[in-house]
């Protein structure tokens, strides 16, 4: 096992009715900015049972971040906050509202160009020294935004979806209601899904460092995700399903399963760049490139390969080759069954867009990927072709 520092510092108030909870954890003189998406919070009542736990704090609102926030919308929220001179800020929504709402609150504090926090990879971010706290409701599983110090802000503007991670970008709390999540349509259910086991296997389907409890931790995640995934699917009121599967995702991204081992994160990164082109959403692009990826990588990964076959997939029958094989298409079967296509042709996308999208990789700096950083342009482009 590797050396690691872990810091989750993320108080989280996990079951029903927890969001009555946020009354004190927020100051009761604080100037609180509710940051939210495209009104879902209003039709299901989450929006409703927030303001009501907020009491008579004084409280202002901003709507409208988009699913892969944009960095235009965001800095208007900035200027908002600013102007008002709110002191906390609490996200209530999915994953971008979570992520848009790291960006404003590091954007806030922020001296110099806040497209800097995210256009100069890593000393961008490092300038973060302060933000403005803020709480998080979450209402959709998938990204473990609520639990971790990461953000991924498209803009528009100019085809960018780029990533930022910083120390100060911690929700202060997490505020995990399985009910809030009875409202998701199949398509976002499908998605978080994919996105929690995608996360999982950045950080498992590397190569082994004997990390034991992280190993079973992981396993018992994909597992989870697989057993109680098509639940939710088949029935999107089932308590406990959604509660398990609301925690398998804030667990596979809140720092705990990724320490002391190496990470991959190529899926994700080739994936980024097809919803900045084709604006498919996150674990679309995700269940499209993992299969193809772990294919073209079957050597370097065999070993976690086959742990994998084995202990998640129960395949123990056949060559080592013949398991890996068989591994990737059970991966590949259960992104399927849970309504997420694998294949860029299944979304109208032909393949002659891949030299563009690798082009963006290498303007991005994306050109050594993967646990081992071998994975060039060429092995990216590779595993586009493949995906097609
Ligand atoms: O905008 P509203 O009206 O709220 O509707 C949303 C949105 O349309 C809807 N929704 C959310 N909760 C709902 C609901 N509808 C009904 N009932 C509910 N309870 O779902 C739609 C998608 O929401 P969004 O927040 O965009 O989805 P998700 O949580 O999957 O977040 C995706 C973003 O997170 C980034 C992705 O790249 C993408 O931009 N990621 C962030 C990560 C992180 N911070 O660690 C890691 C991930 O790998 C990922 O890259
Ligand atoms: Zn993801």
């Amino acid at each position: 096992m590797f050396n690691f520092n872990l810091h989750a510092p993320t108080k989280v108030l996990f079951g029903k009715d927890q969001i009555a909870g946020i009354a004190a954890e927020i100051p009761a003189n604080a100037r609180v900015l509710i940051t939210y998406g495209g009104g879902s919070i209003k039709r299901n009542g989450v929006l409703e049972a927030v303001r009501k736990a907020l009491g008579d704090r004084v409280v202002f609102e901003f709507g409208g971040i988009e699913t892969n926030p944009d960095y235009a919308t965001l800095m208007q929220a900035v200027e908002l906050g600013l102007a008002e001179k709110v002191d906390f800020v609490l996200s209530v929504g999915g994953g971008s509202v979570a992520d848009g709402t790291k960006f404003i609150v590091a954007a806030m504090h922020y001296d110099g160009d806040a497209w800097d926090i995210l256009a100069k990879r890593g000393t961008g971010a490092q300038k973060i020294k302060s933000a403005v706290p803020f709480g998080v409701v979450l209402t959709l599983p998938a990204t473990g935004s609520e639990m971790n110090a990461g953000a991924v802000i498209s803009r528009r503007e100019t085809g960018d979806k780029l990533d930022f991670h910083s120390p100060h970008c911690f929700p202060r709390f997490a505020v995990l209601d399985p009910v809030t999540t009875f409202t998701l349509p199949a398509r976002q259910t499908t998605n978080g899904v994919v996105d929690a086991f995608v996360h999982t296997t950045e950080q498992y389907l590397t190569y082994p460092v004997n990390a034991k409890v992280q190993d079973r931790m992981a396993e018992g995640i994909l597992q989870t995700l697989i057993e109680d995934g098509p639940k939710v699917l088949a029935d999107g009121e089932d308590y406990d399903a959604r509660a398990n599967i609301m925690w398998a995702a804030t667990m596979a991204l809140n720092g705990f399963i990724g320490a002391g081992v190496p990470q991959d994160w190529a899926t994700h990164m080739i994936g980024h760049e097809i919803t900045a082109m084709h604006g498919l959403d996150h674990a679309q692009t995700l269940a499209i490139v993992l299969p193809s990826l772990l294919n073209a990588r079957r050597d370097q990964k065999r070993e976690k390969l086959l742990q994998y076959a084995e202990r998640v997939w129960n395949i123990r029958e056949g060559s080592e080759d013949a398991r890996i094989t068989a591994a990737i298409d059970a991966t590949r079967a259960f992104f399927e069954r849970m309504g997420a296509p694998t294949r860029l042709s299944a979304y109208g996308i032909d393949g002659s867009s891949i030299g563009d999208i690798v082009a963006k990789l290498g303007e991005h700096g994306m050109t050594a990927l993967g646990e081992h950083g071998d994975i060039s342009l060429e092995v990216s482009r590779k595993v586009l072709q493949a995906a097609v």
